[in-house]
């Protein structure tokens, strides 16, 4: 059997530690499943810069191309906040979004049970919370033309086409589809000209789809209402940047942002990401949350190669050892010892031979085994 090839992309600060962990995972499910992984690491970001003075070297390039998925870390180095756009980590990440066609990206927003004392939010609204943001990734703001600023103005464009509107809209409503039906698309169409178009197309694409219900809210009523009463929402489309900026919102539902995970998918290769940055404060700590990483990794195994069962062990192992008690700094509690990123990384492990077994009794948080 041809392996399949994965590109792994660590990036800069937490994300190459992070990353290791997802590869840990991998290596392991691939040795427990008897699937053929080949996992190669390519330089991006601020690394690639150093080494290459590209943020998305030509090597980076082909290799992602003839990749069957790409697992990425994270962009990002405050030495590098006022270089020339060409030279910024991040671009490197656009580029990279922009080659791989990668158009709707998938943030799941699942909020663990047992880690609903880390949300500041009252349990009561967590109950019953998980919805989907499916993030248009490759238009926008981000990529608008023109662009550029002078010592006394700078712009940016917003723009949209009615065929990049309908394809990501195509995706939520399938999505819905399997899920409990309901899309709600977040735009500002009472403003802006590229919203009401964004508008327009998803209520024509909706009409396909007699079976899912589609709403339509303004972006600052959303943000209000995420929070407020985020039960009531099953998938969120939206813009790019809108996108983004409700996403970290909604990590503040599970507890943090190191937590949750990402798929960009377009029509061939998926990048994988966490949906974090490369937190810069915390880096070469060895105390990052691995588990958006982790789970990252399992939606490579389920979008990017098909693999469904290997996935849901790992969504499992990561379910039983946050149900142990096993907690990151990030998502410890008063009076919870925190472990690092490698001994999380190897707890999830540990748990997948467990969660090869369809669903194991999860260990009750009362006993949190022996924590070191
Ligand atoms: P960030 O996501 O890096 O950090 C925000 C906060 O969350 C910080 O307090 C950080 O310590 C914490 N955090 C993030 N991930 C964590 C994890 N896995 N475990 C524990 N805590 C975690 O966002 P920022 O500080 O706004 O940006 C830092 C850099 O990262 C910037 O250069 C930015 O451009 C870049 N960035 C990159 C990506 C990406 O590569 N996809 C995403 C966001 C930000
Ligand atoms: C993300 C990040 C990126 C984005 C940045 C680093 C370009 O914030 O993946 O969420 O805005 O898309
Ligand atoms: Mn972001």
């Amino acid at each position: 059997m041809t392996p399949f090839t994965i590109a792994v992309l660590p990036g800069d600060g937490i994300g190459p530690e992070v990353i290791a962990e997802a590869e840990r995972v991998l290596e392991a499910v691939g040795e427990r499943f008897k699937v053929k992984l080949a996992l190669s690491r390519f330089p991006i970001g601020a690394v690639a810069v150093a080494s290459a003075g590209d943020p998305l070297p030509a090597e980076t390039r082909a290799a992602v191309q003839g990749a069957d998925a790409v697992l990425l870390g994270a962009v990002g180095d405050p030495s590098l906040d006022k270089a020339p756009r060409h030279l910024r980590p991040e671009t490197g990440l656009l580029a990279l979004r922009a080659l791989l066609g990668v158009y709707a990206n998938l943030r799941p927003v699942t909020v663990y049970a047992v880690l609903a004392d880390r949300s500041p939010l009252k349990p009561e609204r967590l109950h019953g919370v998980d919805l989907l943001i499916v993030r248009e990734l490759t238009g926008g703001l981000y990529y608008g033309e023109p662009r550029g600023r002078d010592e006394t103005r700078a712009v940016n464009t917003l723009t949209y086409s009615a065929a990049e509107v309908e394809r990501v809209a195509r995706v939520a409503f399938e999505a819905a589809r399997e899920r409990r039906g309901l899309v709600t698309s977040v735009d500002k169409a009472n403003v802006l000209e590229v919203s009401q178009l964004w508008r327009d197309v998803v209520t024509r694409v909706g009409r396909d789809y007699a079976d899912v219900r589609l709403e339509h809210l303004y972006v600052d009523f959303a943000a209000m209402k995420l929070i407020a009463e985020p039960a009531a929402f099953d998938v969120i489309l939206t813009e790019n940047m809108f996108g983004d900026i409700l996403s970290d919102e909604a990590a503040v539902l599970v507890g943090s942002l190191g937590l949750l995970p990402s798929a960009s998918l377009g029509a061939g290769t998926g990048l994988f990401e966490p949906i974090h940055g490369s937190a810069p404060a915390i880096a070469g700590q060895g105390i990052a949350n691995p588990l958006g990483a982790i789970a990252s990794a399992a939606m490579l195994l389920r979008h990017g190669l098909r693999l469904a069962e290997p996935a849901a062990a790992i969504d499992r192992a990561i379910q039983a050892v946050l149900a142990e008690g096993y907690r990151t700094r990030d998502i410890a509690g008063p009076g919870d010892q925190s472990i690092g990123t490698k001994e999380m990384g190897e707890r999830v492990v540990e748990r997948l031979g467990e969660a090869m077994r369809p669903s194991p009794p999860p260990r009750s948080r009362s006993t949190p085994a022996s924590r070191t």
